[in-house]
């Protein structure tokens, strides 16, 4: 277990901006920052980041918390998980508390814990074997040399070397004490029964980790180091609990801040693309490695950006590949130019050839958009056969019908007809049968995919509610922890000025009715003030903050990021009243307001009774209406009090005959 003065240390360091930057672009917006939804598409940013509350909110999904909360939502990380992500960046060393750390505890480690476990081993025992041992110097480094990989890159790629003992790495784990089925199950083991000892899935091959998004070795590639050879050229690790290919982008982790920076993304083929890009100073680049495409990875390339420039070879797989590509891209809204390399040339051959500016400036003045891009390629084949150019064109409108944006198809489709000297109006009719085409004949898989995601309705959760009731509480909730320590001049009965705080106004309150509060958020929140002020403690918002109840996290960091966030009043000269400026009456208002809304819940409540009581008990019938009659006057000394004539319509009276 983590020590509570590390889980604090880190609290302090980590700057919420900073760690949601790596996922999202974020804008300044007056003192806040706002961004796209990462967990949703979405064409308006609804996403919040206060640097000065350290928190973050989602207002289309409502989801909202801490930094940490936001490791744990992004990278599916427990709570330790993201605590010691958050401490590695910020180079916080974890202590742990001593007294835990049994053999328990290990067990109950996840089996997703181990396994990243035993990767970053694994990890660290392959590089050791490159740089450290005689065998891993004369052959893998050799071999990188070779390829003109410098040191520091080979390092920040983290590469390595398995050797060609067969269980080398199966050895040293399982002297570590990690288990045989652990070890099978990482992939990085097989155990076959004529060999108990275990054999290692890589040996005498290179390896590429492959990281996650957040940095945490999934997986490998392993490349063999002789070309001759017959076996395949890379092997990869296989599909396991935490390495799943097809949702995993080479080269992302190296490559996230700068693809943010430049917005945009450069897509190549292979390991050695991304690193020799790397090494020439573009680093803006991801490879899907050895699987085509999928739309998973198009979705971790969004949230960095929507512009991509496919890098690939000029042969018919590439070509085939980026055709494929291209329609994926465009179905999921991204902006993409293309790029074949000449001369059997790929992005590291041809970037160790020329100088950075060179191939940035190839690659920006190169590469074409789609439609141009097909119609060289197409019409190359197409030659003068009039026939097999209508089929080009058909082609070309093929991928026009995958843009979702009406605006966008309709610009693609005039510059298919200018190019062409063709009619906008065929091109339409073509679109169309494109499009039901396209309907008819998706796979299952891809068609499944907008069920998966229905596009959430944005509805502010407080629209949703329609008990006044609660949502009274809620501002009473949300004002204890915006100013639960701002101090409320006050007078008692006889006049005399008494000093409060807003919590224990608002608590004394609750108190005073026993009110038993609407939400079950709120409940927690208010025991846990309670409990604070039975220990003489005004409890502050950041407490709830780190607390490991998700559900109070968001709803805390909810309530101190105001619904207003979103709209940029000043910009149209609008001042509103910032929250908390006329506090004292607010609060005074709130608490009578929400005593009506109570007190005519009882009245509701009493009402129903009435009904089931009936005339067979009279005695308790009268007493029902003589509480009702008490309630009333005082729910009309409360209306008077704020100036309020008790209107119909708005209550729970609603459908009551009182
Ligand atoms: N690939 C794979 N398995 C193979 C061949 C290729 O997984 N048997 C993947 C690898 O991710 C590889 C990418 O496809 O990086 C592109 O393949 P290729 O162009 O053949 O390899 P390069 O990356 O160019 O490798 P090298 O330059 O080392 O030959
Ligand atoms: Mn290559």
């Amino acid at each position: 277990m983590i020590s509570k003065q590390t889980i604090d240390k880190i609290f302090s360091a980590v700057r919420v901006e900073e760690i949601i930057g790596e996922y999202v672009q974020l804008k300044r917006a007056g003192s806040n920052f706002k961004g796209l939804s990462p967990f949703h598409d979405e064409k308006s940013p609804s996403f919040v980041v206060s640097p000065s509350k350290q928190i973050w909110k989602d207002f289309s999904s409502g989801k909202g918390g801490t930094a940490i909360s936001f490791l744990m939502e992004i990278e599916n990380f427990t709570y330790p998980e993201a605590l010691k992500h958050a401490a590695k960046k910020y180079g916080i060393e974890i202590e742990e508390d001593k007294r835990e750390l049994t053999e328990e505890q290990k067990q109950a480690q996840t089996d997703k814990e181990l396994l990243y476990k035993i990767h970053e081993i694994a990890n660290d025992f392959f590089q050791h074997q490159l740089f450290e041992t005689e065998e891993g110097t004369t052959i893998a480094y050799s071999y990188f040399k070779e390829r003109e990989l410098r040191d520091d890159i080979i390092k920040k790629f983290q590469l390595g070397y398995s050797p060609e003992q067969r269980n080398a790495f199966t050895e040293f784990a399982l002297n570590k004490g990690y288990s045989k089925e652990i070890l099978e199950k990482s992939g990085l083991s097989i155990f076959p029964e004529n060999a108990p000892n275990g054999i290692d899935r890589f040996r005498e091959r290179v390896l590429f980790p492959i990281h996650s998004f957040s940095g945490r070795v999934l997986g490998f590639g392993a490349r063999i180091l002789k070309n001759n050879v017959k076996t395949a050229k890379y092997l990869n690790s296989p599909e396991t609990e935490i390495y799943h290919k097809s949702s995993v982008l080479y080269g992302l982790s190296q490559g996230k801040q700068s693809i943010s920076k430049n917005n945009l993304c450069l897509l190549v083929e292979g390991y050695m693309d991304v690193i020799a890009l790397h090494q020439s100073g573009i680093e803006n680049v991801v490879a899907s490695s050895g699987t085509a495409l999928t739309v998973d990875q198009i979705k971790l390339i969004k949230r960095l950006t929507e512009n991509v420039t496919i890098l690939f070879d000029g042969d018919p797989a590439g070509i085939k590949a980026s055709f494929r590509s291209i329609d994926l891209l465009l179905a999921e809204e991204m902006n993409i130019r293309i790029l074949l390399f000449p001369d059997g040339d790929d992005p590291d051959s041809f970037s160790r050839k020329h100088p950075q500016e060179y191939v940035e400036n190839f690659i920006k003045t190169k590469a074409n958009d789609f439609i141009d891009f097909k119609a060289e390629i197409l019409l190359k084949e197409a030659g003068d056969d009039p026939i097999k150019k209508a089929e080009a064109i058909r082609n070309i409108v093929k991928s026009v019908a995958f843009v979702k944006n009406a605006l966008k198809q309709e610009v693609y489709l005039k510059e298919v007809a200018t190019k062409f000297g063709i009619s906008e109006q065929s091109l339409f009719n073509e679109l169309n049968v494109q499009k039901q085409i396209q309907n008819q004949n998706f796979s299952p898989q891809q068609r499944a995919e907008p069920q998966e995601r229905p596009k959430m309705e944005i509805v502010p959760p407080t629209i949703i509610s329609v008990n006044p009731l609660l949502e009274l509480e809620e501002k009473l909730v949300k004002h204890m922890l915006n100013f639960g320590d701002r101090i409320l001049e006050k007078s008692d009965a006889d006049n005399q000025p008494f000093k409060i705080t807003v919590i224990e106004e608002i608590i004394s309150h609750f108190n005073e009715d026993n009110y038993e509060p609407q939400s079950p958020v709120n409940r927690k929140i208010i025991e846990e003030l309670k409990n604070g002020l039975a220990n003489n403690e005004i409890i502050q918002s950041n407490f709830f903050l780190t607390l490991m109840d998700e559900t109070i996290v968001s709803k805390v960091s909810g309530a101190i990021l105001g619904d207003d966030e979103l709209s940029n009043w000043e910009k149209s000269n609008i001042f509103p009243p910032k929250p908390g400026d006329k506090l004292e009456a607010e609060i005074e208002d709130d608490i009578l307001i929400h005593k009506s809304h109570f007190i005519e819940k009882m009245i509701y409540d009493i009402v129903k009774k009435l009904d089931s009581v009936g005339d067979e008990n009279p005695e308790e019938y009268y007493e029902l209406v003589k509480k009702i009659m008490i309630l009333k006057s005082l729910l009309s000394e409360i209306n008077k009090k704020l100036n309020r004539q008790l209107t119909k319509g708005h209550s729970f009276f609603r459908e009551q005959k009182l």
